[in-house]
């Protein structure tokens, strides 16, 4: 099989696709061939050696995979070879072939095709999941999103449609709001010549939202806090503020953690806060919610609820060209790699 290997912490030079023998599936697990595999910012962040996570280099990463069934292992019952899959993958994901557990996998609608289908799973998931699952969004309800035009932003901004009146703040570089309106975002903020905590309090009358998305974490997560009304919610998925160019630098790493703000259940009372956490690679033992949670969103899928925005398609001889569309943050939407041009057909 061929693979993208993270040969070491480093710039995108430091990937490498290899050959290897075909992995064989073990009990209970599918062996999927690949057609596209998402390509996620933690991704990236392993690439630079910020992904605690991540397996120690040399090794292939990747989250998600759309592809097709083509060897079963003992005990898999309700999947068939040459059946359209997705599948959830802990690590291996950039690979043109990929075993999973078959509980991790789940047919494709038919007429979804394999890059869209490969955008879907951890961006949806993680948007669904906070939203739904750990916010209970309302009617109503004001909601800051960083990153908005990236994969989950967007993914934020689609399923917040789907529930009334929600007003929606999104942080992202000008170029991207027009993209961010189409996608339903009522203020997009261009955090790079403006203070976005000043623009959503001159916004919202001082007032300030309800829920704050934050996967900027250090120095933006203590802003956060400041904007929230009482009853309300900051939810902290990712630490994208490690992560800036495509090397590590020590210096701007410990400047975000110094910054990470300390929280006291005393101090959580008396403001009516709440301040939760999602990981979504930490949920991998819960396969039964992240199933039920997948199976919700191909159904609005279906519906045409939610569409994963791709923003282009890499060969993996080109992941290096993938990772820097991310670092160098001109990404609207998902970049998707497949493992050959040609092999990302319905
Ligand atoms: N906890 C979880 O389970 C989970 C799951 C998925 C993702 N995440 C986190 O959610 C965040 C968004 O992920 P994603 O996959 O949606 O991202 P993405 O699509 O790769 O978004 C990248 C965009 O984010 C913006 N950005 C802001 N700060 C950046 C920085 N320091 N370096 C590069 N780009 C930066 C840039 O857009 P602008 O120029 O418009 O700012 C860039 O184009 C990441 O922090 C990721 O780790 C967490």
């Amino acid at each position: 099989m061929r693979a993208v290997w993270i040969t070491k912490a480093g710039g995108p030079e430091v990937l490498e696709v290899r050959e290897s023998a075909d992995p064989r599936p073990a009990r209970g697990e599918v062996r999927i061939a690949v057609h596209a595999a998402g390509l996620n910012f933690a991704e990236v962040m392993a690439r630079q050696g910020l992904y605690p996570d991540a397996p120690k280099p040399p090794c292939v990463v990747g989250y998600e995979v759309a592809g097709v069934v083509d060897a079963l292992g003992a005990d898999v019952t309700g999947l068939a070879v040459g059946q359209r899959v997705l599948a959830l993958v802990r690590f291996g994901g950039h690979a043109d072939t990929v075993c999973a557990p078959a509980e991790r996998v789940l047919p494709m609608p038919d007429d979804l095709g394999f890059t869209e289908g490969a955008a879907l799973p951890v961006n949806y998931l993680t948007a669904y999941h906070m939203l739904f699952r750990v916010a209970n969004l309302r009617p109503g309800a004001r909601v800051l999103v960083h990153m908005a035009a990236g994969g989950v932003g967007i993914a934020v901004l689609q399923l917040c449609r789907t529930v009334p009146g929600v007003v929606t703040f999104g942080t992202a570089s000008a170029a991207k709001h027009d993209v961010l309106r189409e996608e339903g975002c009522t203020h997009p903020i261009d955090y790079r010549t403006e203070d976005y905590a000043a623009r959503v309090r001159e916004l919202t009358g001082g007032k300030g939202v309800d829920l704050v998305l934050d996967a900027l974490g250090g120095r933006d997560w203590k802003r956060g806090l400041r904007l929230l009304r009482p009853v309300g919610q900051l939810i902290a998925y990712g630490f994208a503020n490690a992560s800036t160019g495509d090397r590590r630098s020590i210096r701007r790493l410990a400047g975000q953690l110094t910054g990470v703000p300390v929280l006291t259940p005393f101090g959580m009372m008396n403001r009516n806060h709440t301040v939760s956490g999602v990981n979504l690679g930490h949920l991998w033992d819960r396969s039964d919610l992240l199933r039920e949670e997948l199976a919700a969103l191909l159904e609005l899928w279906r519906e045409g609820v939610v569409k994963p925005r791709v923003d282009a398609v890499f060969p993996f001889e080109e992941a290096a060209a993938a990772h820097r569309r991310i670092s160098e943050r001109r990404n609207i939407g998902k970049v998707v790699l497949i493992p050959s041009p040609g092999r990302d057909g319905q």
